[in-house]
């Protein structure tokens, strides 16, 4: 199974046939065009695409496959661009199909607690949407405002109310799919149970656009819970703040968000939005933020009472509890924009690990020794509560990349421990183009064979999205 490369000539005598099918104004040639579709949110690698095509339908779709197929073009599907894992970079150029333009939300059903949306509607607008019927969509990625839906499902999307609620996996009942080979099909029924044969729905999600394009999705609801109360807490120590999480479950709560920020990209993040709701002093070395829900205000205030008293014996400073809408939305705000914050700042590679959650501080302590041993500065943020850790690494005087022989033998050490304390290399993220080359730390030759034969069996030619995730070979 080789990868195809296109010839530019071959394709050019296409555009006329894409042209015809979606219209000429969704088929784009310009270089400002080929630019903006060109990089995602990963580090900044940019790979032009030769032509960007942005159809409207899973007909549309259809056909497009169809001529690629035939003539053996590459084709990278592709979202909003704010993956983090370059799953949506148009390495190996061809077309690039941007879902943009499908981006309805098409019935929102209460009798059944489930919606069906197109795979261009924005997450946040999807959650606003089923919130006015008092519906609830918990997954939540920090990108929620601008991210969509469809991109949610190649990568598995997670966010803070995964701790309680979930991640994407979770929710995702019924797709409809356009094959590499052009066919249209749903996956499975809009039902919350489902033992009829292979599960075809949870193997597209988190499939990175490999195995087929996601135009139609079927998603379960929740009742909103009426109530949330959040806090943040301080801690001296990282190590500490990373043991005070594994007690709170054990001590029987279930908030429904747990995030650890470390000092350093507080003080970043502050500094970008102009924000001074968290304390940055020295003698902080991180803060928890704990969110509980529910219908009963008396009982979540219990609930705060009760942790904040467990975190006490793990040397947890002045607890700041935020008071009303605004107080909450500013703290949220700021967790929100730390990726942005701290890749500005020059933390250009983001690592998306998950370790078994006591095994927190542990790899918390391993990051620190492996940076100053490779020569990188790390900051960690993310998902404490699921033991999901986002490590962004910055090396001073280098060019910041993938490339740095360096900054490669660190991240092999951090994901050897990773592997080690019983984890893997991403919990939320996807492999995409960036860690793939590490993919032989989580899995032998033969788990990595079947995963090609999967891939085989939905794109005999290799044209979507091919090279994402492993190698083909
Ligand atoms: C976050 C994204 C980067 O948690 O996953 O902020
Ligand atoms: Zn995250």
């Amino acid at each position: 199974m080789q990868a195809v490369v296109v010839s530019e000539n071959k394709l050019f005598a296409l555009l006329d046939s894409f042209r015809q099918i979606v219209g000429e104004k969704f088929v784009l040639v310009d270089e400002e065009s080929l630019g903006n579709y060109g990089h995602d949110e990963t580090e900044n690698l940019v790979f032009l695409p030769d032509v960007v095509i942005r159809p409207r339908t899973a007909e549309e779709i259809s056909a497009i496959m169809v001529i690629c197929n035939e003539n053996r073009i590459p084709v990278t599907p592709r979202g909003a661009g704010t993956g983090l894992s370059g799953g949506a970079l148009p390495h190996l150029g061809g077309v690039l199909l941007s879902t943009d333009r499908m981006n309805t939300i098409l019935s929102i059903d209460e009798r059944n607690l489930q919606i069906t949306t197109e795979p261009g509607v924005i997450t946040e607008v999807l959650m606003d949407a089923v919130k006015e019927k008092g519906l609830f969509y918990p997954p939540d990625p920090s990108s929620r405002g601008s991210c969509f839906i469809g991109g949610n499902i190649s990568a598995n999307s997670g966010g803070p109310k995964a701790v309680k609620y979930g991640v994407v996996k979770d929710y995702v009942l019924n797709l409809q799919i356009v094959l590499p080979t052009g066919e249209i099909m749903w996956t499975g029924a809009n039902v919350l149970k489902n033992s009829t044969g292979y599960n075809l729905t949870q193997l597209i999600v988190g499939s990175e656009g490999t195995l087929a394009i996601v135009t139609k999705i079927v998603l379960k609801l929740l009742p909103l819970p009426k109530y949330d109360l959040l806090m943040l807490v301080p801690f001296a120590s990282l190590p500490n703040a990373g043991a005070a999480v594994s007690a709170i479950f054990r001590a029987g709560f279930t908030p429904s968000a747990l995030e650890l920020v470390e000092i350093d990209a507080l003080k970043i993040v502050s500094e970008m939005v102009g924000s001074t709701a968290v304390p940055v002093t020295d003698d902080i070395a991180a803060h928890l933020i704990i969110e509980v829900d529910g219908n009963n205000m008396d009982v979540l205030m219990g609930e705060m009472e009760a942790i904040g008293e467990l975190l006490n014996q793990f040397g947890a400073g002045e607890i700041f509890f935020a008071d009303d809408a605004q107080q909450k939305a500013e703290l949220w705000k700021l967790r929100r924009r730390v990726a942005e914050a701290v890749k500005l700042a020059g933390y250009t590679i983001e690592e998306d690990t998950v370790v078994p959650r006591a095994e927190l501080p542990e790899l918390i302590s391993g990051v620190k020794e492996i940076g100053k041993k490779f020569g990188f500065k790390a900051v960690c943020y993310g998902h404490a509560g699921d033991g999901n850790l986002h490590i962004r690494v910055a090396k001073p005087g280098s060019p910041n990349s993938q490339a740095d022989p360096e900054i490669i033998a660190g991240l092999r050490a951090l994901f050897q421990l990773v592997k080690k304390l019983g984890g893997t290399i991403s919990g939320e993220h996807g492999v995409g183009l960036v860690q793939k080359g590490y993919m032989d730390i989580m899995f032998e030759k033969k788990q990595l064979d079947l995963m090609r034969e999967i891939k085989k069996a939905f794109d005999p030619n290799s044209i979507l999205n091919a090279g994402k995730i492993f190698d083909l070979v």
